[in-house]
């Protein structure tokens, strides 16, 4: 397949970047999405010209750091898969394919394609995680009844790998379903309720803080979420909020 790339490059946080074109040639059908850009980037080395930064690590779907904007959707064309799992069989020779990092004021550019997601971090820091006395006499966790609805539920939620595409597809760069999924992971399981209206009440003041915008219901982050993860989140996030408000 030949190809022509329209890619995002910026030098720097403070550049202004802009969309440059890159011929590609000899792209087999059954390549990555990232394998491609691997062959551009190669090519970019060997005539000494900077190859081109995005976020990668382990390539099957699990870490989240692939963030690229693809023909205008998070993770490409496809729909429940990250950009490292998409394949070039779901273009066609000639195509032209834009390639974009994720655009939100949480995630300022920090190179090319490569997003700083660290507010992330800091939602996660601020509430996403249970207290566990580890001396030695911790209690077996299966020793504790979850109904299995609650258990898939909370399972689903925590299936949630913080790439962001939720974010990104938001016309508001609303959090809300990132941060509901944390939420709701830990709100469906005894485990989590020691610590649920701090948690809770924390994880949105820090996500509030970080700069990304208010939920308006429309519904895009659900459906170009890799994992996904579903609204129902917001609305049980909604209502720990809410009796939250009330204990706190
Ligand atoms: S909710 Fe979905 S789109 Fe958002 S960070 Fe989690 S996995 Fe990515
Ligand atoms: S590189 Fe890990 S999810 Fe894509």
């Amino acid at each position: 397949m030949n190809l022509t790339l329209k890619i995002w490059r910026q030098k720097d946080a403070n550049d202004k970047g802009k969309i440059v074109d890159y011929p590609v040639s000899g792209i087999s059908p059954d390549m990555s999405f990232l394998e491609m850009l691997d062959v551009l980037n190669q090519e970019l080395i060997e005539k000494g010209e900077s190859p081109v930064a995005f976020d990668h690590d382990c390539r099957e779907g699990i870490c989240g750091t692939c963030s690229l904007y693809i023909n205008g959707r998070a993770h490409g064309p496809a729909t429940k898969i990250t950009a490292c799992q998409l394949h070039m069989r779901s273009f066609k020779d000639g195509d032209t394919i834009y390639i974009e990092p994720w655009r939100a004021k949480a995630f300022p550019v920090i190179k090319d394609l490569i997003v700083d997601r660290t507010s992330f971090d800091r939602i996660q820091q601020a509430g996403g995680f249970i207290s566990v006395n580890t001396s030695g006499n911790t209690q077996d966790a299966n020793a504790i009844p979850i109904e299995k609805e609650n258990a898939d539920k909370a399972f689903d939620a925590a299936t949630c790998i913080g790439c962001g595409a939720c974010v990104a597809s938001c016309k508001n760069s609303s959090a809300m379903l990132f941060v509901s999924a944390k939420v709701s992971q830990f709100a469906l399981l005894p485990q989590g309720q020691v610590e649920a209206t701090d948690r809770v009440l924390n994880m949105v003041k820090q996500m509030d803080e970080e700069g990304f915008g208010n939920c308006t219901n429309t519904g895009a982050c659900e459906v170009e979420c890799p994992k996904g993860i579903s609204l129902e989140n917001i609305a049980r996030m909604n209502r720990e909020y809410l009796a939250a408000s009330f204990k706190g």
